[in-house]
């Protein structure tokens, strides 16, 4: 017997090939999409030795915007249908440049908001007709409040929780669950240039944990580590005349 049916959209994502590996062990077909096929193929080679039952991989470059129609339909029928859809893909872009560039910065909002709202409101119309399953999609605790150090990434993210957040109202309906995962600081490529380590930065595993119980739960919205709800609290009930002397 095969497990759950899940397609991870940004295939070879740290976090993404964290949760594919939580899904292996449930013998779960997965269908993983990414732009880069060898890497793809070294992650379906560890996914079937942990148990995943059948593993397909399909190329896509999500900033390509004209083509998420087709993509969200060939990770639909690779199964016939999905149970799991788990959008995680992204960029952290430099924030400097951004400010400098409005070309860097179009870039930086298409990945990681037109790109993935385009592509969650896609995979919906599929949902809804089958009347079941969970869509999820990883924005960010950066998308809680603009801050001057990181806007247009916290714009981009700020405006997918509230895609998501509309997609759910809509989807209750047709009993398809939305789950938005704010991550805090995860290691990952993403933030190899950053200092890490402390309490505050994550391992992806421990946040794939964290998004494969969300998803099981059918919750709406997951702060990971627990933690960063907090956090993000105190952040977004700051008085804006203190917050302007921060330099988050
Ligand atoms: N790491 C953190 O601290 C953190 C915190 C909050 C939220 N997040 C979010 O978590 C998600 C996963 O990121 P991660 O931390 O796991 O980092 P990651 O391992 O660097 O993953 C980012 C992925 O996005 C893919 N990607 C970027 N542009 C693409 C494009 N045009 N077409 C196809 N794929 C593209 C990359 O593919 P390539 O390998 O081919 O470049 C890579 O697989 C992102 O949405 C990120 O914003 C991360």
């Amino acid at each position: 017997m095969s497990g759950p049916r899940i397609a991870i959209l940004g295939g070879n994502s740290a976090i993404g090939v964290a949760v594919a590996r939580r899904y292996a062990d449930r013998k779960a077909r997965v269908v993983l999409v990414g732009r880069d096929l060898a890497a793809l193929e070294r992650d379906r080679a560890d996914l079937l030795v942990r148990g995943a039952a059948q593993v397909e991989l399909q190329q896509a470059d999500f900033a390509a915007l004209d083509g998420l129609s087709e993509v969200a339909q060939a990770a639909w029928s690779a199964f016939g249908g999905l149970d799991v859809a788990l959008v995680a893909y992204g960029s952290l872009p430099d924030q400097a440049a951004c400010a400098a560039s409005a070309d860097t910065a179009a870039a930086a909002l298409a990945l990681n908001f037109n790109s993935p709202a385009l592509l969650v409101g896609e995979l919906a119309n599929h949902f809804e007709a089958q009347r079941a399953g969970v869509i999820a999609a990883i924005s960010s605790v950066a998308g809680d409040r603009g801050r001057q150090s990181n806007y247009v990434y916290g714009a981009a993210k700020g405006g997918l929780q509230r895609f998501l957040e509309g997609l759910r109202h809509r989807l209750h309906a047709a009993g398809v669950a939305v789950l938005d995962i704010r991550p805090g600081f995860v290691s990952t490529p993403m933030t190899a240039h950053l200092p890490q380590g402390g309490p505050l930065w994550a391992t992806p595993e421990k946040v794939a944990g964290d998004v494969v119980a969300a998803i099981d739960r059918r919750k709406a919205v997951l702060y990971t580590p627990w933690f960063w709800r907090f956090i993000l609290l105190i952040v977004t009930s700051l008085p804006r005349p203190i917050f302007h002397k921060s330099k988050l």
